[in-house]
């Protein structure tokens, strides 16, 4: 159907707001589509946006102000690395549970193009002919793609240690994490990464909301300001690549939940209470390294 006769078919059922591949399915007749449920969603949604989108580590993050000030000494900024290298590490358990979790083999795969690229398997674009710069492509797959050591997101961030002369053996593990950044990443094991599949759908919504709010954003402008002030060049890649992603991830964030929707009946309170408390667990990250940069403001 086209665009045009989309936008017709949803001011005719007032059901305006919904992603062309659901109108498109119910223009269709499609499986668990029906106007009286996309009715229900819509008010869902409304639900959706006033009691989990204004979380306040979606609406007010005030470490990622402070951050992108650019005000950091050396000591806050090796902090901030390291904590930020043990949830790199960490997600990657949680999104292998999550592949192992996956109740289909589409969803199996989801799961696995993100594990596979974070440890270092670059994406194929239909868009880019080249390879793109040497980060690689923020979409298309990793069929066919290419593996390289350097590719690692891990890496990216062993190259910003390198220059602030911090070791390999400091960085990544468990035992560098502060109690909140582990209770962050446990909570992302335990819900995103969990078998429990609605519970796991709810922490993806959440966690790609919070990735879409512009923290990427505030975390690039506060190291371009740290760097230009220190005379430093902290190389910026692995933030610029997950800002660019997260920008492409935000129009299939909304498409899966109403895909979700319309296929199961989902426990709408439920999904509001797990996203929430996915949110406290990110919220709890931010909190705990607000709190460690206030810790190292006092040491000189
Ligand atoms: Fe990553």
């Amino acid at each position: 159907m086209q665009n045009e006769s989309l936008v017709n078919f949803a001011r005719k059922h007032h059901i305006e707001g919904l992603t062309a591949p659901s109108l498109t399915a119910l223009s269709e007749g499609e499986m668990g589509y029906s106007i009286n449920k996309a009715k229900r969603l819509i008010k869902f949604q409304r639900r959706i946006d006033r009691e989990l989108l204004k979380h306040r580590v979606i609406t007010d993050n005030p470490y990622t102000t402070w951050f992108e000030q650019g005000d950091q000494s050396l000591l806050q900024i090796k902090a901030f690395i390291i904590q930020f290298s043990v949830f790199s590490n960490q997600f990657l358990i949680a999104q292998l549970n999550k592949m192992i979790h996956a109740d289909t083999l589409e969803c199996m795969r989801a799961s696995k193009e993100i594990l596979a690229n974070e440890i270092g398997v670059r994406f194929r674009s239909a868009r880019s002919t080249t390879d793109g710069d040497h980060l690689g492509s923020t979409d298309g797959s990793i069929e066919g793609g290419v593996f390289h050591f350097s590719a690692g997101h891990f890496e990216w961030l062993y190259h910003i240690t390198q220059k602030l002369d911090l070791s390999f053996a400091e960085i990544g593990q468990p035992k560098h994490g502060t109690r909140a950044t582990l209770f962050f990443c446990d909570e992302l094991i335990r819900l995103y990464g969990g078998e429990d599949y609605q519970a796991s759908q709810a922490a993806s919504y959440a966690v790609e909301n919070w990735a879409a709010a512009g923290f990427w954003g505030q975390l690039i402008r506060g190291i371009r300001r740290f760097n230009d002030r220190n005379g430093l060049e902290l190389p910026l890649g692995f933030f610029i690549w997950h800002d660019q992603l997260e920008s492409r991830h935000a129009e299939h964030t909304q498409e899966e939940l109403e895909e979700l929707y319309f296929t199961l009946e989902l426990d709408e309170d439920r999904f509001i209470r797990l996203g929430n408390e996915m949110l406290d667990g990110v919220a709890a990250f931010w909190d705990g390294l607000d709190e460690q940069r206030r810790e190292l403001a006092a040491v000189h």
